[in-house]
């Protein structure tokens, strides 16, 4: 439940890259708690009458979007969907996500990453002889389980809090990280995929894929979306290790 009318003590990181001779620095900022506020009404607050240069992204402010993942008190998550009363004592702290490129302040270009490993996974349906251009041909069934589980790994919204949260990441730049292999999961899974363990191997089955993973755990702690991370990477793990 909110304090109503308290003051929150922000610390939020600020740098602009463009600027020249900007540095990043903590700047303090106060705003007046109101009932129901999320870090993202905080945040507008603050551009809209203290700071209008403040940069952070949002789209739907329904955590539907994953444009507003940040880093909040020390935890990646979503600014939309982080209410201020969470904060017993009135601080926060707010930086941009690591292992993303800085665009400035609380924004990173989580969509230079997702689109890389959409292309490095190959995130598209895999089969020669389907006959796309057939309209009226009926989709190919599927059992309803199977489908349960693959649109249930489509609820991942791209907001990169799973990268953010790896420190495997950190230490291998071209780690596939969570949401790669969810996204490898949600291919293997589905039946319309022709896809081999073998080419799926090609595609993960080294060091920057699943191997790499270290089942720190990060990604599962702080997904905002709870998907099964920790299942969905040790069932694709066993099934690259039974390969060749
Ligand atoms: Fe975000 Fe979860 Fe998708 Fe990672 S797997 S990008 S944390 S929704
Ligand atoms: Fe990283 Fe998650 Fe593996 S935090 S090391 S991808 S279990
Ligand atoms: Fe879309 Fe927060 S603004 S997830």
């Amino acid at each position: 439940m909110s304090q109503d009318g308290r003051i929150l003590k922000f610390e939020i990181f600020r740098y602009n890259p463009q600027k020249k001779d900007d540095t990043p620095r903590m700047v303090p900022y106060e705003v007046t708690e109101t009932p129901g506020m999320s870090i993202f009404i905080a945040l507008n607050e603050i551009r809209e009458q203290q700071d209008s240069s403040l940069q952070f992204d949002f789209i739907c402010r329904a955590g539907m979007c994953g444009s507003c993942g940040m880093v909040i008190n020390g935890k990646p998550d979503l600014a939309c969907r982080t209410l201020t009363s969470k904060f017993k004592d009135g601080h926060i702290t707010l930086l941009p996500l690591p292992g993303f490129e800085l665009i400035g302040d609380l924004s990173v270009n989580t969509g230079k990453f997702m689109q890389a490993m959409s292309e490095r996974v190959e995130s598209w349906i895999h089969d020669v002889n389907a006959d796309n251009m057939n309209f009226n041909k009926l989709e190919e069934r599927m059992d309803p389980d199977i489908m349960d589980e693959v649109y249930g790994l489509e609820r991942c919204i791209e907001c990169g809090c799973c990268v953010s949260a790896c420190a495997t990441k950190r230490m291998r730049p071209d780690f596939l990280s969570a949401v790669g292999f969810m996204r490898l999961g949600r291919f293997y899974l589905d039946p319309r995929d022709k896809r081999t363990d073998e080419e799926f191997y090609e595609i993960m089955g080294d060091d920057d894929g699943i191997f790499g993973c270290m089942t720190l755990l990060g990604c599962e702690d702080h997904c905002p979306k709870n998907l099964p991370l920790q299942t969905q990477i040790a069932f694709l793990r066993r099934r690259m290790a039974m390969v060749k």
